[in-house]
């Protein structure tokens, strides 16, 4: 079963940043690029490195430990898209970020 939660306030990710959290267990990364809100597993799928840190390159961000760089639209690794990260979907209402949990 999914079901939104709250994650952040809207104010609290500026362009180019990008906002760790943990939701009921989940670790995920919020980001803004692009104007766009992302919201990612904050955890590589190479050797588990949190991805939190990592370069900020238009949609993709780049993993701070070996630099795999994801989309982060898809989540996919862009060398082997059969490598992701999970993805998830936001909205923003009243000023409030949402995450699809
Ligand atoms: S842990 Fe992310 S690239 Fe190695």
């Amino acid at each position: 079963m999914t079901s939104w939660a709250i994650a952040a306030s809207e104010s609290d990710v500026k362009e180019g940043k990008m906002k760790p959290l943990d939701i009921g267990g989940e670790k995920i990364l919020l980001i803004r690029s692009g104007g766009e809100l992302f919201a990612i597993e904050n955890r590589c799928p190479h050797m588990n490195c949190p991805l939190q840190g990592g370069i900020i390159e238009d949609q993709s961000i780049k993993c701070p430990c070996h630099n795999w760089k994801f989309d982060l639209r898809t989540g996919a690794y862009v060398a082997s898209d059969k490598i992701k990260v999970k993805v998830y979907e936001t909205q923003v209402k009243d000023g409030k970020v949402s995450v699809l949990l």
